[in-house]
């Protein structure tokens, strides 16, 4: 059988941390963009901080935890999953755009809220 067509594992999303907030250890197979909304943000394994109006972009295949001591938000642009990663850097969990489509659409079903079709065109 063969598939035609383009595919799209790119996600939009708006990352919210409140103060001492945490993503843990993770490794990206596509590339990742990022613009500092409020407050700001690290990660542990490098010196770079991210505040309010910067941008930032994370390359296929780094491995990072970002931390925010005071709470930030950032509005990211994935493209491919996430690996989340043990302290031995085995996979336990992959993170990939259906994910995050089941993980809005479970918010809307719990909090009785319309899911909105368009962000899926
Ligand atoms: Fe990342």
């Amino acid at each position: 059988m063969s598939v035609r067509g383009t595919f799209s594992t790119s996600s939009l999303n708006c990352c919210g941390f409140r103060p001492g907030g945490r993503l843990g250890r993770h490794r990206h197979r596509g590339s990742v963009s990022g613009y500092v909304l409020e407050g700001s943000w690290r990660y542990l394994d490098y010196d770079w901080v991210g505040r309010a109006g910067d941008f930032v972009r994370e390359s296929p295949g780094r491995t990072h935890t970002l931390y925010s001591e005071n709470g930030m938000k950032t509005f990211f642009w994935l493209n491919g999953p996430l690996e989340f990663l043990d302290e031995e850097d085995r996979v336990i969990e992959v993170v990939d755009v259906f994910w995050f489509i089941n993980h809005y659409e479970s918010h809307c079903r719990q909090h009785g809220l319309k899911v909105n079709e368009r962000l899926y065109l």
